[in-house]
């Protein structure tokens, strides 16, 4: 590695501001008074649970990260253990107990299965050539899972107060909604710093292999992708996915597509979205199904 350059100065900044400033929610400042239980289960139940299962699966992004990122450069690894990590285990166990508070299951997160496409991933990482183009798509992810967070947290806060439960509103999700901007900040800067690095061959290689991995937060397989469909409904984000999909690829669409000016959102985001709302539907029961006609 060469001289540290003004963006790993920031970066350093950065986390040390996080770790200064956001030490993990302390588990007993969360009241978990409900005012109506089986309303707040009723409607926001499946959220919670995806929310949680996506936040305790950071043991396995640790570990999915050693394999990807064998030697990352050190403000990675002071962001993800000393910042990251700790704050979103906290984010999952909060999210995990209210909703077995609510009379729900507990979250049933993957916690150690490497996918193969990591694993293929972690293997070219070990190319010196290839390994800022792994980095870079880690750094893409970050930014679109973050971003997800914070959109996902707001809705969610601004729903959970409409229903009259502001002690969830205010103990549970906007203390964890406060911590997501910071990892959306680190990610960004990151792959802003990176890109500019990368050789053209680079470029294209990040393109493509963002084009034919994209999924939503969480979503790694079909059920998963209906349940983050089911949560884009709840959360009112069913119609206008072309706007949430723009926002959530904001960086990705600039930064990667810039010579596709005026291209407003990538079609392998929106189409990953959309997928996610028709596999939920497909599963919902159907008001006409076949057991209506006995009711
Ligand atoms: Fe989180
Ligand atoms: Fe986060």
């Amino acid at each position: 590695m060469g001289a540290p350059t003004s963006v790993d100065r920031r970066l350093v900044e950065h986390v040390d501001r996080l770790a200064a400033e956001h030490p993990p929610i302390p588990l007993e400042s969360v009241d978990y008074t409900v005012r109506r239980p089986e309303l707040l289960r009723e409607r926001y139940g499946h959220v919670l649970d995806y929310m949680a299962r996506v936040e305790l699966e950071v043991d396995r992004n640790v570990l999915e990260l050693t394999t990807l990122l064998p030697d990352p450069p050190e403000v990675d690894r002071y962001f993800y253990a000393d910042v990251w990590h700790p704050q979103e285990i906290h984010h999952g166990l909060i999210l995990d107990r209210l909703q077995v508070e609510l009379g729900r299951p507990p979250a049933t997160p993957d916690l150690d299965s490497i996918s193969l496409k990591l694993r293929v991933l972690g293997g070219l990482a070990h190319l010196p050539a290839f390994q800022d183009v792994v980095r870079m798509l880690y750094y893409l992810t970050g930014v679109a899972t973050e971003r997800s967070a914070v959109i996902a947290y707001n809705l969610l806060h601004d729903g959970v107060s409409e229903l009259g439960e502001t002690g969830i509103a205010e103990t549970v999700v906007a203390p964890i909604k406060r911590q997501e901007p910071g990892h959306y900040a680190f990610y960004q800067l990151s792959a802003r710093g990176l890109w500019g690095e990368l050789a053209g061959w680079q470029h294209w290689f990040v393109r493509r292999m963002r084009s034919l991995s994209f999924a939503p937060v969480g979503a790694n397989n079909a059920t998963q992708a209906a349940d983050f469909g089911d949560v884009m409904t709840t959360l009112g984000m069913s119609d206008g996915i072309d706007d949430w999909a723009a926002k959530i690829a904001r960086v990705e669409t600039e930064l990667l597509w810039a010579r596709d000016r005026g291209l407003a959102v990538p079609a392998y985001v929106v189409r990953a979205f959309r997928e996610a709302l028709e596999r939920a539907a497909a599963r919902a029961p159907s008001d006409f199904g076949p057991s209506s006609h006995v009711r």
